[in-house]
C-alpha cells in the first residue's frame, strides 16, 4: 500500500537536501508537523495500556504516549480506559474473583456508568496483579498473541516506563494522562476540597518535576528531513538532550479542567464529545481561560459543528449560539483556536481496517459536503486543516501519511 515510500528515508532526505530550500510551514499553531499521540499506547498491536503497548508506541516514534487513569479500591492510580475490567482482561476466567461481578450505577454531570461487570474500584492494586491484560476481541485483525503477558500497572509505573523509554530510544516522549470520571473517583474517595483524584495525580506529576519544567515553544522546522530524522531518531550534531518532561493533562470533565488549570502550568487538554456552545467565538474565549489544547470528536471538524449537531439531532439553542457569535465552521474554528493560543487535538484516528465511525458512514445527508474515502484521506484532511495533535491508533500508518504530507508542505512533492 505504501510501496512508493518504502525507499529508504535517509536516501530521500539526501536527495531532497540537494535541491530543496523552502520555508513552507504546516498550518499548525507553531508551523511544525502535527504531533501524533499514541492512543492508549499502540492498541492496534498490543493489549491497550500494557507495558508492551507503550513500548511499541515508542518504537513507532509516537510524540506522546497516552494513559487513561482510574483508581483502585486502595487508592492507587492505575492506567486503564474503562472503570470495568471484563473487555481488556482475563478477570472473568479467574474463579476467586467470580463474586466481584456486580451491577453498578453512577449518574454524575459528566460521568454515567450503568452496567454489570467487574469494577476496578472493587480490587486492590495487589489483586490487580493477579489479572492479565488481553486484546479486545472486537477487531479480528488485532493480534491476540500478547494476551496474558502483562498486568495493569500504576500510573507511577507508567511514568517510570516512559522515563526508561526515553533512555532506551534516546528521545523524549510526551506524557498525557487522562483523568477518567473524576466525579466518580472523588465520590469514592472523599476529601476536604472534593478533588482527591486531581490532587493525587498532580502531586505525582509535581514530584516528578513536571510543574517547573515544561518545554519552550518550538520554532518551525527549517532543515530538510527533520521529520524523517525525528521518526528514525536521527539527531543533529548540535542536539542537546532536553531537560524537560513534555506533559499535558486531559479530561472530559470541564470542572476538572478548570480546577487543574488553577494548580499547574501543565497544559490542560479540554476534551469534548459534543457540546454546541464550545464551537463559537465566545465558547472558545471561555475555554482559553483554562486550556491550551482543545480536543473535539473528529467529526465536528469534518462535517462542521452545525451540520454535525443538526444531522445527529444534538439539541442547541440557536438564539444562544447566535449570541455567542454563531458556529465556527472547521477552517474558521482552527483559526479561532490558534488566534487564542489554543492548539487543536481531534480524536480518534483508527487503524485503516476499522470503520471511520463518521456520520459519513451512516448518513447520506446532503449537508455532509465531503467525506473521506479511507483513513489516508481522513488523516490528510486533518493534517491539512492544521491539527496540532492527533490521537492515533496504528501509529505506523499515521507516520507514513504524516511523512507524505510533510514532503508536500515543505518540499512541494506530492506522494
Ligand atoms: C453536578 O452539578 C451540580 C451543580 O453544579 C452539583 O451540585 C453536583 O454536586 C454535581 N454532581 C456531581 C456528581 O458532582
Ligand atoms: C440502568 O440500566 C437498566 C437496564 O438497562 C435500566 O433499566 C435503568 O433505567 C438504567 N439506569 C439508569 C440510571 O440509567
Ligand atoms: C526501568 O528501568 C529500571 C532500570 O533498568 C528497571 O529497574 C525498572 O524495572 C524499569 N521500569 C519499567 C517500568 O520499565
Ligand atoms: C543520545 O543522543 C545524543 C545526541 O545525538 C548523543 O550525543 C548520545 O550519545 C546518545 N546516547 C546514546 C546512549 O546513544
Ligand atoms: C435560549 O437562549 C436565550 C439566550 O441565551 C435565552 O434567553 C432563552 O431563554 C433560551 N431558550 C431556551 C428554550 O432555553
Ligand atoms: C446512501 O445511499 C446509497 C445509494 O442510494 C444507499 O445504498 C445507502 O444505503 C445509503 N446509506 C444510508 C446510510 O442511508
Amino acid at each position: 500500500m505504501f510501496s512508493k515510500r518504502s525507499i529508504s528515508f535517509s536516501v530521500l532526505s539526501v536527495l531532497f537536501s540537494s535541491f530543496v530550500s523552502s520555508s513552507c510551514v504546516w498550518n499548525t499553531l507553531d508551523g511544525n508537523p502535527s504531533k501524533l499521540v499514541g492512543h492508549r499506547g499502540e492498541k492496534a498491536f498490543m493489549p491497550e495500556h500494557s507495558l508492551g503497548s507503550y513500548h511499541m508506541a515508542a518504537f513507532e516514534s509516537a510524540d506522546y504516549i497516552e494513559p487513561d487513569v482510574v483508581v483502585t479500591k486502595d487508592q492507587v492510580l492505575v492506567v486503564l480506559h474503562n472503570e470495568w475490567l471484563s473487555d481488556t482482561t482475563n478477570v472473568a476466567s479467574i474463579p476467586k474473583f467470580a463474586d466481584r461481578k456486580r451491577s453498578f450505577t453512577f449518574v454524575g454531570n459528566y460521568t454515567t456508568i450503568n452496567r454489570t461487570d467487574y469494577f476496578v474500584f472493587d480490587f486492590t492494586y495487589a489483586e490487580l496483579q493477579e489479572i492479565n491484560q488481553v486484546q479486545v476481541t472486537t477487531y479480528p485483525y488485532r493480534p491476540q498473541y500478547f494476551n496474558n503477558d502483562f498486568s495493569i500497572m500504576s500510573v507511577e509505573t507508567y511514568f517510570d516506563k516512559i522515563a526508561n523509554l526515553t533512555t532506551i530510544f534516546n528521545r523524549t516522549f510526551g506524557v498525557i494522562p487522562e483523568l477518567k470520571s473524576p466525579e466518580l473517583f472523588n465520590y469514592l474517595h472523599p476529601s476536604a476540597n472534593g478533588r482527591w483524584f486531581e490532587d493525587t495525580l498532580l502531586s505525582i506529576m509535581e514530584k516528578r518535576g513536571m510543574f517547573v519544567n515544561q518545554p519552550p515553544a518550538r520554532a518551525p522546522l527549517t532543515g530538510e528531513g527533520d521529520l524523517v530524522d525525528g521518526v528514525l531518531n536521527i539527531k543533529p550534531l548540535n542536539y542537546q538532550a532536553p531537560n524537560y518532561i513534555r506533559a499535558a493533562i486531559q479530561s472530559f470533565d470541564p470542572e476538572t479542567c478548570k480546577y487543574a488549570s488553577s494548580k499547574t502550568n501543565i497544559p490542560i487538554v479540554w476534551l469534548d464529545s459534543a457540546t454546541p456552545e464550545w464551537y463559537t467565538p465566545a465558547g472558545l474565549d471561555d475555554i482559553a481561560k483554562y486550556s491550551k489544547i482543545f480536543s473535539p470528536w473528529k467529526d465536528l471538524m469534518l462535517a462542521g459543528p452545525k451540520a454535525f449537531f443538526d444531522i445527529s439531532k444534538v439539541p442547541y439553542n440557536q438564539t444562544k449560539i447566535d449570541s455567542m457569535g454563531g458556529f465556527l465552521e472547521p477552517k474558521e474554528f482552527v483559526a479561532a483556536c490558534h488566534k487564542r493560543g489554543i492548539e487543536l487535538s481531534p480524536y480518534t484516528f483508527y487503524d485503516s481496517r476499522q470503520n471511520n465511525l463518521l456520520l459519513c458512514s451512516t448518513s447520506n445527508d446532503t449537508r455532509l459536503t465531503w467525506c473521506p474515502k479511507n483513513r489516508k484521506e481522513e488523516l490528510q484532511y486533518f493534517f491539512d486543516i492544521g491539527s496540532d495533535y492527533l490521537f492515533v491508533e496504528n501509529i505506523f500508518e499515521a507516520q507514513m501519511v504524516r511523512l507524505a504530507h510533510d514532503y508536500k508542505v515543505r518540499y512541494g512533492i506530492d506522494y
